[in-house]
């Protein structure tokens, strides 16, 4: 790593001062180099929060912290710093991700669509998917509400495909032909893309194949012996062709109460070339409930599987990226085998992960985008627009796209995915 000189600027100095009114409690030191975007955090700042007594609710942000004490005003001056951060340093390693010298940098975060409203039952709009195609040179996402009767096939959640072909980039709903039943996660494989769906209660769950170019698009996993799956979340394949994906009950409020789930949450490995269908991990691992994104490491050689548990606001609920190795093909062992928790995520929970060339985790969660070394150091966040949640991520290049629910974003970093194109 370079050492760059780092001129010792500290706009925001909470130090014990008997030259300021505010009280500040002895011994806390707290600093914060602010430059125009980015703030970079010292350990003590992360390690003595800059007000007494404080508290903070799982489902907010870092800088929402509540203060319950009478430091508020000089606190609030400091949280706003990080909120008003198009990036969060704790790492000096995240310099060399964002292609940055230092905290003094003016880097933007662009925002290049935001989604129209979604139709009158359904309150959000992107759900996930984002995948390249390179044939297409596209992205494609899929909407999230579930499909409803009664409405047109306009309130359908269907896709939508950002062309990268002109200099900014168009955003526009297309129209896989047969639709997708709640497309959720996807992945690019061999000239297709594959989709997650949830499924509804006349189209069972699965995996389904679409051209990226006809928009043709076919069922080609549904079942494990007769079992329906509770509802596919996301999917990666490895260059072999052995797919991992999740399944979770996310989708299953889609089905009434006809159907009941009768399979344990998990994840599922599954050959594309022999067939073979097992679950990996799940119930018998003991911690899987709802999980959902999958991302793989450079090497193909670890798995990264998110889990949300029961809902984003429990907050005893999981918030976990696990890790897990992937076992050679031959080796006569368990494919996957927990290595353990690989992050935990203050807010939210990391929905879409995504791997840089590095070997670097990017996980979107409420309010931005967490950045974790290969060893699970959050070295950085990526803020989005206040309010927005990040929901999954696709590298093109040494570009990020960065879908949030309301808005896709996009930012240029000095690295690139981990899929070279
Ligand atoms: C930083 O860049 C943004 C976007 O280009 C611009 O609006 C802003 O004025 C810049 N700030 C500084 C301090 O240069
Ligand atoms: C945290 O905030 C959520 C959303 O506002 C709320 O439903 C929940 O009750 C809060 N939890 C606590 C412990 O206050
Ligand atoms: C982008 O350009 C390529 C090459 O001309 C073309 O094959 C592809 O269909 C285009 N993508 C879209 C979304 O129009
Ligand atoms: C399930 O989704 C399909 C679209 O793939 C739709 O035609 C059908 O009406 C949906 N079924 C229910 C019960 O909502
Ligand atoms: C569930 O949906 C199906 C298809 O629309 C319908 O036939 C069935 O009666 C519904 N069940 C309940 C309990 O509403």
């Amino acid at each position: 790593m370079k050492i760059h000189f780092r001129p010792a600027i500290v706009v925001v100095s909470l130090l014990t001062c008997s030259c300021s009114s505010v009280a500040v409690p002895r011994g806390v030191i707290s600093e914060l180099k602010v430059g125009p975007s980015i703030v970079e955090v010292s350990p003590s700042f992360r390690n003595v929060f800059p007000v007494k007594n404080f508290n903070r609710n799982v489902t907010t942000t870092w800088w929402e912290t509540e203060s319950l004490d009478e430091s508020e005003s000089t606190a609030a001056k400091t949280l706003q710093s990080l909120r008003d951060a198009n990036f969060i340093v704790f790492d000096q390693g995240f310099y060399e991700v964002l292609g940055v010298d230092d905290f003094q940098s003016n880097k933007s975060v662009e925002t290049i669509f935001e989604f129209p409203p979604g139709p009158s039952f359904a309150n959000r709009l992107v759900h996930d998917g984002t995948v390249y195609s390179l044939e297409c040179n596209c992205i494609f996402f899929a909407e999230l509400h579930p499909p409803k009767e009664g409405f047109s096939t306009d309130a359908m959640p269907w896709v939508w495909r950002v062309n990268l072909n002109e200099s900014t980039p168009v955003v526009e709903k297309v129209y896989p032909q047969p639709q997708l039943t709640v497309g959720n996660g996807a992945f690019y494989h061999d000239g297709s893309i594959y989709w997650a769906q949830e499924g509804n209660y006349t189209n069972p769950g699965g995996i389904v194949r679409m051209d990226p170019l006809t928009l043709e698009t076919e069922v080609v996993l549904n079942n494990f012996l007769g079992h329906r799956f509770n509802s596919p979340n996301d999917v990666v394949l490895t260059s072999d062709g052995i797919a991992f994906f999740t399944d979770g009950y996310y989708g299953f409020d889609n089905f009434n109460d006809t159907l009941k789930p009768e399979l344990a949450n998990g994840v599922w490995r599954w050959d594309i070339n022999t067939g073979d269908v097992r679950q990996v991990a799940g119930a018998g691992t003991g911690i899987w409930l709802n999980p959902n994104g999958v991302a793989l490491s450079p090497g193909e050689d670890r798995l990264y599987v998110t889990a949300r548990g029961e809902t984003s606001a429990d907050a005893a609920g999981q918030r976990t990226i696990y890790q897990f190795n992937i076992q050679p093909e031959g080796s006569n062992s368990p494919p996957l085998q927990l290595a353990g928790i690989f992050a935990y995520a203050d807010a939210g929970f990391p929905d879409g992960i995504k791997v840089d060339a590095e070997g670097r985790v990017y996980g979107g969660v409420t309010g931005g985008v967490d950045v974790f070394s290969p060893g699970g150091q959050l070295i950085g966040k990526i803020n989005v627009a206040r309010g927005d949640v990040a929901v999954n991520m696709q590298f093109v290049d040494d570009w990020l796209y960065i879908a949030g629910r309301t808005y896709l974003y996009r930012v240029q970093l000095g690295t690139t995915g981990v899929r070279k194109y």
